[in-house]
């Protein structure tokens, strides 16, 4: 089977398994009562200007949190994701809550059914760059589709957590070096470097603005959600999580946000 259909098909696998936590009544409530709850602090204070009327697009949508908060945001979204499922469970929340947001199957090397020139904003959050095999075919369409001035914002897992077996409170122990990129595993993922991301953007003629690298401001980063762990600890176990010398990862940033422009 090809790659991609190994990754498709166990997104469409896991979209009504264990990714459903991410669509219960009590989910949706959070980001209706707080959009900006969906975003990390920092990132949400990249996303400038305001948003309201604007054309944003969300390629590799996955639980489209981040797609829903921009339309609570006044923006109109559109969401693209390569798995049937993951487009059709958000689409049916959208419908229920009455709102109107356009949903795609696409793929986010091709965006093909997206036109050029059309998005004032274009975002990708936590967990798309694993699964891209060609960054720069991402961001060559991530260009192509925003229009003159737009801007591209980013928000993932920071590179340099890569390379480490992330288990909260144990000494870091090494996986694999910086330099593999992969792919790994059954279901192929990559461990894109910084240079691999910000040389895709620039190779795109995206002109990068500003970079952060950040900390997970709160536990959950090193919580394995995949097995409801997060169910067994104390508020305050995971909040020491954040705390280096108690948890030696937190010493290295989590998460990193790129703003670019076309
Ligand atoms: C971890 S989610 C990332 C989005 C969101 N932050 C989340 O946590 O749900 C990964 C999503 O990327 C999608 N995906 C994987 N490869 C893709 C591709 N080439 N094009 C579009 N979507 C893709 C998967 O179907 C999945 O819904």
């Amino acid at each position: 089977m090809r790659s991609m259909d190994i990754i498709k098909d166990s997104w469409n696998e896991w979209s009504d398994t264990w990714y459903l936590k991410y669509r219960t009544e009590e989910a949706i409530a959070k980001i209706i009562a707080s959009p900006a709850s969906v975003f990390h602090p920092t990132t949400y204070a990249m996303i400038n200007p305001d948003l309201a009327g604007k054309r944003v697009l969300v390629p590799s949508s996955g639980d489209n949190h981040a797609v829903f908060a921009f339309h609570l945001m006044g923006a109109k979204v559109t969401s693209c994701d390569i798995a049937e499922k993951q487009v059709e469970n958000a689409s049916i929340i959208a419908k229920k809550q009455g709102w109107d947001i356009e949903f795609l199957c696409e793929d986010t090397m091709q965006l093909s059914q997206v036109k050029s020139d059309e998005y004032d904003f274009v975002y990708t959050s936590n967990g798309v760059h694993v699964w891209i095999n060609d960054l720069v075919s991402m961001y060559s369409n991530i260009h192509r589709v925003l229009k003159n001035s737009g801007t591209y914002l980013m928000y993932d897992i920071h590179p340099f957590m890569r390379p480490f077996g992330i288990k909260a409170k144990e000494a870091m122990t090494i996986q694999n070096s910086y330099d593999q990129t992969g792919p790994f595993g059954d279901v192929p993922t990559f461990k894109w470097r910084v240079q691999d991301i910000m040389n895709a953007m620039i190779a795109s003629n995206l002109n990068i603005k500003h970079i952060e690298e950040m900390y997970a401001e709160n536990g959950w980063f090193w919580v394995d959600e995949s097995t409801d762990e997060g169910e067994l600890l104390t508020e305050e176990e995971v909040a020491s999580y954040t705390n280096w010398r108690i948890n030696p990862s937190a010493a290295i940033p989590q998460w990193l946000s790129i703003k670019a422009v076309k």
